[in-house]
């Protein structure tokens, strides 16, 4: 079967990775990546040897690339052309303006990423929760990074046990590192509720009665979300904790072995020696599962950078009729992604 041809609009935060994660699955190509100027991931795209095309939106001043020496393939529309499907991680809303201006008229699949309102796509994709529905879809839009990494959890208790109604508290990274246009904060800042994760949360599982309250704050290095779930049957700690491990992209953390805090995770990922530090499982505290009456509770961490690049590429997946099933489809990405061979070592997580 020949590969998959994919391109990446917008190669800033999530392109980087979304790029990394295509070139690592075994049946993709990365056709190139397009962007605007000359970023730092561009100027860093170059250092390294230029392993990605690049190509330049319309708006893109082409001189500022040759100053620099960075060599450019072609405009927006070779690429496009020349993919069977697209992942926009251009800024928010830029990515609607693409799938109605060029993506649609070019007859070429794409997903979007979070910040996307959900009328952008066909379907409002997770990879885990509704792989099928995204099966042969156009333009698919991916969950954001904390609803990606919430669902995991949620939808690994509903299938083990059934889940009816859920309550989290999110406290949000405030801005992802080098972010100074988010000026020096040291102050924590409230949002309206409910927080936009439980109503998508009930977009793409209805079945689940989901609400909750979210607090921003002056980090960087990950989201911490705390969520208290009601099943159909009671989940004790034991069934929490049995359904948690089994999950590929759930990492088990413990106090006592060091995961501190979301610092001591994103260490984690740079000691393993991952680009950019990256993780793209949820890390899920084996300390904070807790019994509350009939209910349970438990804490995670979103490493907000790279978690949505594996439902991402389910998403490649569905809508390519590459597998049919949540289980082929996560499980060729697990594989390319090197996700869950952590699982069989023994360390607990
Ligand atoms: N940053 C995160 O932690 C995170 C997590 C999950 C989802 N998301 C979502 O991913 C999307 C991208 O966010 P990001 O944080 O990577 O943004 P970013 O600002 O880091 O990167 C955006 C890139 O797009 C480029 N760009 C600007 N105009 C463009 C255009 N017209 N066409 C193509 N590229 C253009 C910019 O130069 C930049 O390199 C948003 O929808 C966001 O909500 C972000």
């Amino acid at each position: 079967m020949a590969k998959v041809r994919v391109g990446v609009a917008g190669y800033g935060t999530i392109g980087q990775r979304l790029a990394d994660g295509v070139a690592k699955q075994g049946d993709m190509e990365l056709v190139g990546i397009a962007d605007m100027a000359p970023t730092l991931a561009i100027r860093a795209l170059y250092e390294k040897g230029m392993p990605y095309n690049l190509y330049l939106v319309d708006g893109a001043d082409k001189s500022k690339f040759d100053e620099l020496g960075i060599p450019v393939a072609g405009n927006f529309m070779d690429l496009v052309n020349n993919v069977d499907i697209m992942l926009d991680s251009s800024p928010a809303g830029i990515g609607l303006k693409n799938k109605v201006n060029i993506y649609e008229k070019a007859g070429v699949k794409a997903i979007f990423q979070g910040g996307e309102k959900n009328e952008v796509a066909d379907v409002f994709f997770h990879g885990y929760a509704n792989f099928e529905k995204g099966v042969d879809k156009n333009y698919l839009k991916l969950t954001s990074c904390n609803t990606t990494g919430l669902i995991r959890t949620v939808d690994c208790l509903d299938r083990a046990y059934g889940i009816e109604k859920v309550a989290i508290t999110i406290i949000r990274r405030v801005a992802d590192p080098g972010d100074y246009n988010r000026g020096l904060t040291n102050a924590l800042m409230m949002e309206k509720a409910p927080t936009h994760q439980a109503v998508d949360l009930m977009t793409i599982m209805p079945h689940i009665n989901a609400t909750g309250i979210l607090v921003h704050t002056p980090v960087t290095h990950g989201h911490i979300i705390t969520v208290l779930a009601h099943g159909k049957q009671k989940i004790t700690k034991e069934m929490a904790l049995e359904a948690f491990k089994k999950h590929p992209r759930i990492r088990m953390l413990r106090m006592a072995d060091g995961f501190m805090g979301n610092a001591s995770y994103f260490k984690y990922g740079r000691d393993l020696g991952h680009v950019r530090g990256d993780m793209y499982e949820v890390g899920l505290w084996e300390d904070s599962i807790v019994e509350s009456g009939d209910d349970i509770m438990y804490a995670l961490v979103i490493p907000q950078e790279a978690v949505t690049i594996p439902e991402t590429m389910d998403g490649i997946r569905a809508a390519m009729h590459m597998q049919e099933t949540r289980e082929e489809g996560t499980a060729e990405t697990n594989k390319y992604l090197g996700i869950g061979a952590c699982k069989d070592l023994g360390l607990g997580f």
